[in-house]
């Protein structure tokens, strides 16, 4: 008989090389870490409250399988209002995470054996995904260039060929903190729409793009209902509400009522109190929202000064998200090195490698924190560099 494991699909799956380094120092006192994605601060109170009101409302029940009435009209308001189109409400299903919202949109459009073609180096989860559903995907890499990242557009077009079912393109991107600019959008949304692709838009991090706008460019301000594009979202990032497990779907209304029944079978709904809170971040959350883009604007600019003023360190600027992506001189291998830092300079860094093949030689940085801990993460790693006594870094034997 054969031993009680998983099938091959998720026997196949990496564990996350982040959690891999994060477990070799847990519990070890004096690290300084930067390697989880999210915020150093609570929750904003106004928030926090609206949650504590709901419970002691007696909010504690089940709700609609695409998220409350009053959830759902917020969304719609306040993405009509971001992107300059109408979004309606049959286009919305709430989820319980940014990540849920990628797993139930895989679900609904990626079949076993699919070819699904994602840009990289990409937060694990967007291709371990439809991985888990058996699909085949296949990267395109973005490129360094100087002092930023680029996409080759012509390079993913061409890697879209007809019969491809989907695209999984995260912008703000984490790790590299690329940005799609918007005037790539109508060349890849058209050629997705010749070929009958499906376009899943990760847009976790759009509000925190440092450029113009309230927004980084999305393809929902061009979408129509009847394209294949899939927007999917999250409170935890924009909001600081990673642990409430909140997101959502903007989807083709022809897709809502087969999400409502994949939402029934993986979650059946998002907490009612959360959901009510979701609603007073949105209707209530815009300064916030400006204040910790402003906070991540300096905060991007202290990490990027710091390590570009240290020897044999290349960082290229992020255009959004929370993250410096950058590497030294001579690494080649980043959990090695990452490893290294922890035990040699108390510093805790994801390694790039965590992100895809392309990844592998950076290391990821969060910088959203305060000043004094990203000044002091930058002191360790300076002196890190500086006397060390094998370089390169990384690598373990120089030859
Ligand atoms: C690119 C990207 N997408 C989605 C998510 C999911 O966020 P959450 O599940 O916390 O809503 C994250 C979280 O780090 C992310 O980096």
């Amino acid at each position: 008989m054969l031993p009680p494991v998983a099938r091959p699909e998720v026997l196949a799956l990496r564990a996350s090389r982040i959690r891999e380094v994060a477990n070799a120092a847990w519990g070890r006192e004096g690290v300084l870490t930067f390697w989880f994605g999210e915020s150093d601060r609570a929750t904003p109170a106004f928030i926090r409250e609206r949650a504590a009101q709901a419970l002691s409302e007696g909010r504690t029940f089940y709700t609609h399988n695409l998220g409350t009435a009053e959830l759902r009209a917020a969304l719609s308001a306040y993405l009509s209002g971001l992107h300059g189109r109408p979004i309606g409400e049959r286009r919305i299903a709430v989820t319980n995470s940014g990540v849920s919202a990628l797993m139930i949109a895989a679900q609904a459009v990626v079949s076993p054996g699919d070819r699904v073609v994602a840009v990289t180096p990409v937060w694990p989860n967007v291709v371990e995904i439809p991985r888990i559903l058996s699909a085949q995907v296949e990267g395109v890499a973005l490129e360094a260039a100087q002092d930023s990242w680029r996409l080759d557009v012509g390079r993913l077009l061409a890697a879209l060929t007809p019969g491809t079912r989907a695209l999984f393109l995260n912008s703000p991107n984490n790790p590299t903190g690329w940005t799609l600019p918007a005037d790539d959008r109508a060349a890849i949304l058209e050629h997705c729409r010749k070929h009958g692709i499906w376009l899943v838009a990760d847009d976790v991090y759009e509000r925190i793009a440092f450029g113009p706008g309230r927004s980084a460019p999305s393809f929902l301000a061009l979408a129509e209902d009847g394209d294949r594009v899939i927007g999917a979202n999250s409170f935890s990032k924009a909001w600081r509400m990673t642990g409430w497990r909140l997101g959502w779907l903007v989807l083709p209304p022809a897709l809502l009522e087969s999400v409502g029944v994949l939402l029934e079978y993986n979650t059946s709904c998002a907490p009612d109190f959360v959901q009510a809170a979701a609603a007073a971040a949105l209707a209530q959350g815009e300064a916030h929202v400006s204040e910790l883009r402003a906070e991540l604007t300096a905060a991007r600019d202290q990490v990027l000064a710091g390590l570009r003023a240290m020897p044999g360190v290349e960082a290229p600027e992020p255009d959004g998200g929370m993250y410096a992506f950058f590497r030294i001189a001579g690494c080649t291998d980043s959990v090695a090195l990452a490893r290294r830092l922890i035990d040699e300079a108390d510093l805790g860094l994801a390694p790039g490698a965590a992100f895809g093949p392309e990844g592998e030689g950076w290391l990821r940085w969060c910088f959203a924190n305060r000043p004094e801990k990203n000044a002091l993460g930058l002191q360790r790693l300076g002196r890190f560099l500086t006397t060390s006594t094998a370089r390169p870094p990384a690598g373990g034997d120089p030859n």
